[in-house]
């Protein structure tokens, strides 16, 4: 049931630092994340890995795209990601050593289970599932698998499934990291248990995010930016945006404005930028001045010492601090709030949007 909330997307949203404490729990130790949460062979397929390529669909595929920047950043391992429907029609090249990995949350989502099917002809070393319905199909048929633990999800629209998935990921970056003899990086373990607490105290922006959404429901059009790992947290708010307001979003990495879609930008056009404290933050600056520039409108979500300054054309929104590896997750939520707050506005059918089913059983 909704309980006290309107709807399930937003019941579903606030449930994520229970979920989340779930999909770690008993997964962690002192010395790592436990590599047998992925099942017994999982330390002899993760010791020998050369490269892993990641299938799935939607917002899954946004998880997997922040993963392949966490593989090879933590755990130094290359990573291809790619969409479901496009992977099972082409000839793929496996490289010697590849794992092949699928993330869904309902484990039936037609175009991953052919694709799994297929990659089993392909010369894999063995199949990983990052799923959230125990005993689907998916997880029957992959070799090893993880849980992502986030319960029913009602909701058309991923959210908490999404981010138990970003959670599984991060484990597997560090369980592969382990099993290959790297460093325990104890920093992103402590920060890893510092989640839950963290998203708490982002859901409770909520009043803020609501107000942001109110400029946000005559708007025809939205630009979703970021950079490095959020930039894929820009395409699952872009795409949370379409599939509930029905509003037209595109997300871009942010350096690719100038290459084109500059040339959307003008007073009418709200551009929301995903901006954490991190290496690329200055070049973002820069990004988000050629905005300014064209007289759009900023939305910033920024952590408290990005120190971006507030003016009628600029709305900060500040975050929390949280270690660098996993602002992508906390970030996705005011995105989540977002999209919702603008539906709720608009008066669409938030959890059942039209055209859109849960899960795509069909190709
Ligand atoms: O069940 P799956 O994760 O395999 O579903 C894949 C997509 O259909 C799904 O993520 C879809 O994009 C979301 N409902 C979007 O919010």
């Amino acid at each position: 049931s909704k309980g006290d909330y309107r709807h399930y997307m937003l019941k579903e949203i606030f449930e994520q630092p229970e979920v989340i404490a779930a999909a770690l729990e008993g997964r962690l130790s002192d010395e790592g994340v436990l590599v047998e949460s992925f099942g017994p062979e999982a330390v002899a397929h993760f010791q020998t890995l050369k490269q892993i390529h990641i299938v799935a669909c939607g917002t899954s595929y946004h998880a997997g795209l922040v993963a392949r920047y966490w593989l090879e950043r933590y755990a130094g391992v290359p990573v291809q990601v790619e969409v479901a429907s496009e992977y099972r029609y082409r000839q793929v090249v496996v490289p010697e050593g590849t794992l092949f990995v699928t993330l869904s949350q309902s484990g039936e989502t037609a175009d991953t289970l052919a694709a799994l099917r297929f990659a089993k002809t392909r010369g894999y070393v063995g199949s990983l599932a990052i799923c959230n319905v125990p005993g689907s199909s998916l997880v029957r048929e992959s070799d090893l698998c993880l849980m992502t633990r986030a319960g029913p999800e009602i909701g058309v629209a991923s959210t908490k499934a999404f981010t138990t998935q970003l959670v599984a990921l991060m484990l597997l970056t560090l369980a592969i990291a382990r099993a290959q003899g790297g460093k325990v990086d104890r920093e992103i373990i402590t920060a890893l248990r510092g989640l839950p607490k963290l998203c708490q105290e982002v859901l409770a922006l909520d009043p803020a995010i609501e107000s942001l959404a109110q400029s946000f429901a005559e708007k025809h059009h939205a630009l979703f930016l970021g950079r490095g790992a959020h930039f894929p947290i820009a395409l699952e708010g872009a795409l949370k945006l379409k599939e509930i307001s029905y509003i037209h979003a595109e997300a871009y990495p942010a350096g690719e404005l100038k290459h084109g879609p500059l040339a959307l930008v003008d007073s009418e056009m709200p551009v929301i930028a995903v901006a954490p404290n991190d290496d690329l933050l200055e070049k973002l600056k820069s990004n988000l001045q050629e905005v300014r520039a064209r007289g759009g409108l900023l939305y910033v979500f920024a952590d408290e010492s990005v120190g971006m300054t507030e003016e009628p054309e600029v709305q900060v929104l500040t975050l929390p601090y949280v270690h660098e590896a996993l602002a992508p997750l906390l970030y996705t939520l005011p995105l989540q709030l977002l999209s919702y707050h603008v539906a709720v506005l608009k008066g669409t059918d938030v959890d059942q949007p039209r055209n859109l089913a849960k899960s795509v059983t069909v190709e």
